[in-house]
């Protein structure tokens, strides 16, 4: 079931998200990897720019998280993590339409690096679409990432 997470509980939510983030090492640029990939001061800055973590548990354990976050006139998906266990069994569908019925606002935006094409796949499968390269510059506003990030992502 899906439940919202206490900001109380970053370490559960560290764990789904370091977990998961593994399948990056190798893939995306060496100078972007690093281990733990999020460290909880990263994890509480997130949580005090106003994202808002959901979960999927199965009994007690934390399966699958994903934050939204209302930025300006949009919205953000941002963290999108499912245990490795538990991957591919519709968990990151199940917490994204969740997310997106919660959204206030029209434009409903995500970002991933390039080199992650499984999880193009993932929100080309529920509907989002690709922004040329070309549009992408007018988003950066909303997230908060450094341009070395942001240049080896898409949204
Ligand atoms: C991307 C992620 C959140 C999707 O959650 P999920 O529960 O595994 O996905 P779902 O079961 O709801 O949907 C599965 C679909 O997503 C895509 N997908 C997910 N994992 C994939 C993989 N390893 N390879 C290829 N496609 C994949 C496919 O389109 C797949 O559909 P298919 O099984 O019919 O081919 C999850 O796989 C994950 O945590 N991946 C590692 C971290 C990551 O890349 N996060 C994205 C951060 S923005």
């Amino acid at each position: 079931m899906i439940r919202k997470i206490r900001s109380t509980d970053s370490a559960v939510i560290l764990n789904v998200i370091n977990d998961a983030a593994q399948v990056y090492k190798g893939a995306i640029p060496p100078d972007c990897w690093k281990e733990p990939y999020m460290t909880s001061k990263e994890l509480e800055k997130e949580l005090e720019r106003g994202v808002e973590f959901y979960g999927w548990f199965e009994g007690d354990v934390l399966a699958a998280v994903m934050g939204i976050q209302p930025v300006k006139d949009v919205t953000l998906i941002r963290h999108a993590y499912v245990l490795t266990s538990h991957q591919r069994r519709g968990l990151g569908e199940k917490l994204l339409n969740h997310l997106v019925g919660l959204a206030k606002t029209q434009e409903i935006y995500v970002e991933t690096w390039t080199a992650a094409r499984w999880a193009v796949q993932f929100y080309q499968k529920n509907g989002f679409e690709l922004i040329p390269k070309e549009g992408r510059s007018k988003l950066r506003r909303y997230w908060t990432v450094s341009d070395r990030h942001a240049e080896s992502s898409v949204c």
